[in-house]
């Protein structure tokens, strides 16, 4: 592991190796060629809009990140990218962010909890005025810390788990900061969360395991916006697909859209493969794995590795193998074998590489839009926002462009009609 130094542009970074910069180079113009909301910004907005302001972001280190951070410089901002997981990180990508753009970086594939936490106070140590989150883990540490958030004018979250910490921060009244909830825009979860991770979460378990997924049982924690993408894809692939939940809304929703639903229990003899995806701790518990089948694979897709009881699952088993790269193998004490993917964490950014760049594309339009948007009010009130319509509009319209997609406007006579009551 390359040690933190300041050699190359003269800029602190802490990756793997810049000698992988060639390969990340090439990586960030594939991903660019799939994302051309991004490009239409970063050729269309004003160089100077970030001017002077410091922006840390603590995002998975992935060729789509590259390409916001790309942007963001080129408009002016200081940037400094440490990663939001200890396995999500590009390596290749990482050097090409310090060796071709001087952009700091601070992410090691692999590393310990050690070192993903050293870097997350590497980052607030620059006493950012822009703040970038997926997952909220750099915004806890600037509450824990409220010096390095001084400066803080507002900050950005990717993911529903961080808003769901971020919210309980709020209802506490200890927001030192303005935060925009980029998840909740309708261009982010409904594409990056639903097409995004239901595909991405597949393709990490095709990457670890070359498993076929047709004729499997497949079970489906959680059917929410990621849930329903999964599960909806593994139909495609000639899965039986069972579902897993805790709102009897999103229940029924998955008993009309054709799924079995059922309790957790019920499924543990029944599943040949598992996937979380609530943002919930212990949803595959201690008392579940002994009721599993010989061989099943567990993977995870929500943001933290708590999803699955891995600690329980240790002291369930008597040996404990990696038998792939981030495949391991948990030999219970009855003898049935358990198949971890990517350590719990999530195995779509673990085992391959996160979502497409089509999706990622709306997701960092709504994060630079939103960034845009606190420089440009200026005081934004002390609270979680939503994503301005306005900007989710904007956001639609460039991408169905880019497709090559027109669509209808509303006439006059339309306008009046949905505007009326009284309709004779
Ligand atoms: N893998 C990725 O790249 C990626 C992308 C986007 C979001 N996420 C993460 O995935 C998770 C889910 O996100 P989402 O947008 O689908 O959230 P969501 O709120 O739309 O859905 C979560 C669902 O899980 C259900 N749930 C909660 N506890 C449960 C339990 N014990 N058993 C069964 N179901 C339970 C909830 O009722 C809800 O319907 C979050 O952690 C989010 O941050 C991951």
């Amino acid at each position: 592991m390359k040690k933190e130094d300041t050699l190359k542009n003269n800029i602190p970074y802490d990756i793997r190796d810049t000698g992988l910069a060639d390969a990340g180079r090439k990586r960030i113009e594939w991903a660019l060629r799939e994302m051309p909301v991004i490009k239409i910004l970063r050729d269309q907005e004003s160089t100077s809009l970030f001017k002077n302001k410091v922006i840390c972001a603590c995002l998975h280190i992935t060729s789509e990140t590259a390409n916001l951070v790309i942007t963001l410089k080129r408009c002016g901002a200081k940037v400094f990218l440490t990663a939001s997981n200890p396995l999500s990180t590009q390596d290749d990508v990482a050097a090409s962010l310090v060796c071709d753009h001087g952009i700091s970086v601070f992410g090691i594939k692999g590393e310990d909890i050690n070192s993903y936490n050293r870097h997350i106070k590497e980052l607030a140590s620059r006493k950012p005025d822009l703040v970038i989150d997926d997952g909220a883990d750099l915004i806890t540490f600037l509450h824990n810390n409220p010096d390095l958030a001084e400066n803080v004018i507002g900050a950005t979250e990717e993911t529903t788990t961080g808003i769901t910490r971020i919210k309980n921060i709020e209802k506490e009244g200890k927001l030192l900061f303005p935060v925009i909830c980029v998840n909740d825009a309708m261009t982010k979860h409904m594409f990056d969360n639903r097409y995004g991770t239901g595909q991405s979460t597949i393709d990490g378990i095709f990457r670890a395991t070359n498993t076929l997924i047709a004729g499997k049982t497949v079970v489906v924690c959680g059917y929410g916006w990621c849930g329903r993408g999964i599960a909806k894809n593994l139909k495609g692939l000639g899965a039986n697909v069972i579902i897993t939940e805790v709102s009897p809304l999103r229940a029924l929703e998955a008993v009309m859209d054709g799924f079995q639903v059922m309790k957790m229990e019920q499924t543990a003899s029944l599943g040949d493969i598992f996937i979380t995806a609530t943002g919930n701790a212990k949803v595959i518990s201690k008392d579940i794995f002994n009721k599993m089948k010989d061989g099943v694979i567990l993977a995870n897709a929500g943001h933290f590795n708590v999803e699955i009881d891995i600690d329980a699952l240790e002291h369930l088993s008597k040996k404990i193998t990696e038998v792939k790269p981030l495949v391991k193998e948990f030999v219970l004490k009855s003898g049935k074998r358990v198949y971890l993917l990517a350590e719990g964490r999530l195995v779509n950014l673990g085992c391959a590489e996160g979502h497409p760049s089509s999706v990622m594309d709306m997701s960092f339009a709504g994060q630079f839009l939103s960034l845009k948007y606190i420089v440009t009010v200026k005081k934004l009130q002390l609270k979680c926002h939503a994503v301005p319509d306005e900007i989710d509009r904007q956001i639609a319209s460039l991408k169905l462009k880019s497709m090559g997609i027109e669509i209808d406007t509303l006439t006059d006579y339309q306008k009046k009609y949905l505007s009326s009551w009284n309709l004779d």
